[in-house]
């Protein structure tokens, strides 16, 4: 078995739809140790309570600064010797110290065919700059917003008359098939 973690920060679909996989026996030799989130109020961590996750919930804010904040999670990784990160909607950039310890060993998932659009709202920018498709990317994290090296990406269209809700559930369907899939080719 593989040790993960998962990080994210908002609604947790990404997050729920692997420990449904993993849950079935799907995703095999994966073990999620915990959900990690640095937003205490999301959706993410009922999702986490219902899966019966350890769910470790962080409050940036409260820290000095960025080293002190991932050197607590980093505590934590270790004591449940965690060996890969998964990122599933974590809206913050990594630091060196998580870098470091898990050092081509961070996964991420964003909504767009990086190297466009990246950071926040890809699906507006996409939408709103008239592309005619869209899609989603998983990669490797390195210390730049979404720049590390790509690893898979699958595409959508985009319609002539598409709202960005039913764009963003048209990219979640393809990264509910993605995700797990290059979870299971990568981490071994
Ligand atoms: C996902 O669409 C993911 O690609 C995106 O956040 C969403 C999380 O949704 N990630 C980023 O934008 C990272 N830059 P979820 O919380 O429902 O899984």
């Amino acid at each position: 078995m593989v040790k993960i973690a998962i990080f994210a920060s908002g609604s947790g679909t990404n997050f729920d739809n692997i420990m449904q996989r993993v849950k079935k026996g799907v995703l095999r030799n994966i073990e999620v140790t915990a959900l990690y989130t640095d937003q205490p109020t999301a959706a993410c961590v009922q999702l986490g309570q219902q899966h019966g996750l350890p769910v470790h919930t962080y409050r940036p804010k409260s820290y000095v600064d960025k080293l002190a904040y991932e050197q607590d999670v980093l505590k934590q990784l270790e004591a449940e010797q965690v060996e890969w990160i998964v990122l599933a909607g974590y809206m913050r950039l990594i630091g060196n110290t998580l870098l470091d310890a898990y050092e081509g060993k961070i996964l991420n998932i964003h909504p767009s065919l990086l190297p466009k659009y990246k950071g926040i709202d890809a699906i507006g920018k996409a939408l709103n700059n008239g592309e005619l498709e869209t899609g989603t990317t998983v990669h490797y994290v390195d210390a730049g917003m979404d720049t590390g090296q790509i690893i898979a990406q699958r595409k959508c269209p985009i319609y002539q008359d598409d709202t960005k809700a039913a764009l963003e559930d048209r990219i979640k369907s393809l990264e509910y098939e993605l995700y797990p899939e290059v979870i299971q080719q990568i981490i071994r």
